[in-house]
């Protein structure tokens, strides 16, 4: 099977694989009033199988990275053995995931041995009152100990998502920087995305990743090179600090240039940006392992619709509400 590539010759190496809608958080950016099942209209996720059967389509196609993530995945029950299914594939060599970090103090040794190679939390602040405001939860301290939990565990590395907020935390780098100077974290400033619910707090809270990048330059950060299934991070490392930071840029016209991923919804809809597509089915295709030449044929000729760009700098959100349907 020929790699997944696209008109603009963009070769796809990552998938981000949604495996629930659920959250259990309501970050003021995303989930505002919490997770809403549709009246009436229960969704129902991917299973055990045909997550197996998606991920090896992808894998076949020269997919090496696969990144679970939500809603909140570590809600599903069957996490970990989601976590092992995935692996099976023995050329997807990165299993990662995304978590808003609720489950990490007690689970995270056995996502690790179940085979889990990379893990990235949200932390928007490093103030417990300001954590509640963002997220709506009182659990910092446990997030906090969660990130602990996992250097425990063994990885070597944690990524911090923190979603850069005018008058929330953009003021705070010092703050931040303080955190990682003795600890391995790639902490990553995110600028936030207007997306269709999220329109009033993105006119009050969005900034640019610019006002970072120029402080950190100032100082001495040096940007470092990317990977070809690395995600859209800058990432800049300082001699004096363990830790790294990261802009995700996405207002930054030249930001989809170097897209190389793709993403599945948790109800099995191929999405090729996290903006402005409704999803291409796949689920029809992922009842048996006999479907899986019409499932790679119909995900690559999917390939063609998608677009060069997000359009996001030209105020375009197309349909996408908020991004925990789609899985950020
Ligand atoms: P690594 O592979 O570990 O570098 O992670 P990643 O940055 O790809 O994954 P993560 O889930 O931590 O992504 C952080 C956030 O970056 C997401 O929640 C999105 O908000 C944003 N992001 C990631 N990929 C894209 C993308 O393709 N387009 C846009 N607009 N934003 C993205
Ligand atoms: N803008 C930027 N990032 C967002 N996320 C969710 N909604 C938004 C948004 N509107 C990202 C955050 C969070 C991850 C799960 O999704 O990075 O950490
Ligand atoms: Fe949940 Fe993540 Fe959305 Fe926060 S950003 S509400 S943790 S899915």
């Amino acid at each position: 099977m020929a790699q997944f590539e696209d008109t603009w010759q963009r070769q796809f190496y990552y998938l981000r694989l949604s495996v629930t809608d659920v959250c259990n958080f309501r970050c003021t950016y995303c989930l505002p009033d919490g997770y809403r099942p549709g009246h009436g209209n229960h969704k129902s996720f991917l299973t055990l199988d045909e997550i197996r059967r998606v991920t090896r389509a992808f894998a076949m196609a020269g997919t090496d990275k696969v990144r679970l993530t939500g809603g909140e995945p570590s809600l599903r029950r069957d996490f970990i053995d989601i976590i092992a299914a995935v692996r099976e594939n023995e050329s997807i060599r990165q299993l990662a995931m995304t978590t808003n970090g609720y489950r990490m103090a007690r689970d995270v040794a056995a996502w690790r041995k179940a085979g889990l190679t990379s893990i990235n939390v949200s932390l928007d602040s490093l103030d417990a009152r300001q954590f509640y405001a963002i997220t709506g939860q009182d659990k910092f301290h446990q997030v906090m100990a969660g990130i602990d939990a996992a250097f425990d565990a063994g990885f070597e590395k944690v990524k911090v998502n923190t979603v850069l907020m005018r008058d929330m935390n953009h003021h705070q780098l010092k703050t931040f920087l303080d955190w990682i100077r003795p600890r391995p974290i790639q902490l990553r400033f995110i600028e936030l995305m207007e997306t269709g619910d999220g329109g009033d707090l993105f006119r009050r809270h969005h900034v640019s990743g610019d006002v970072i990048r120029r402080q950190l330059i100032e100082m001495g950060w040096q940007l470092q090179p990317r990977g070809r299934s690395d995600g859209p991070a800058q990432v800049f490392s300082h001699p004096d600090y363990a830790g790294e930071i990261g802009l995700i840029m996405p207002y930054d016209t030249h930001f989809c240039a170097n897209c190389n991923r793709l993403r599945v919804s948790a109800e099995g809809n191929l999405h090729l940006c996290l903006f402005g597509d409704h999803g291409v089915p796949l689920r029809d295709l992922l009842a048996s392992d006999d479907q899986l030449p019409e499932l790679q044929a119909r995900i690559a000729s999917s390939l063609g619709q998608k677009k060069q760009t997000h359009f996001l700098h030209q105020g375009k959100t197309g349909i996408t509400q908020n991004l925990s349907f789609i899985g950020g």
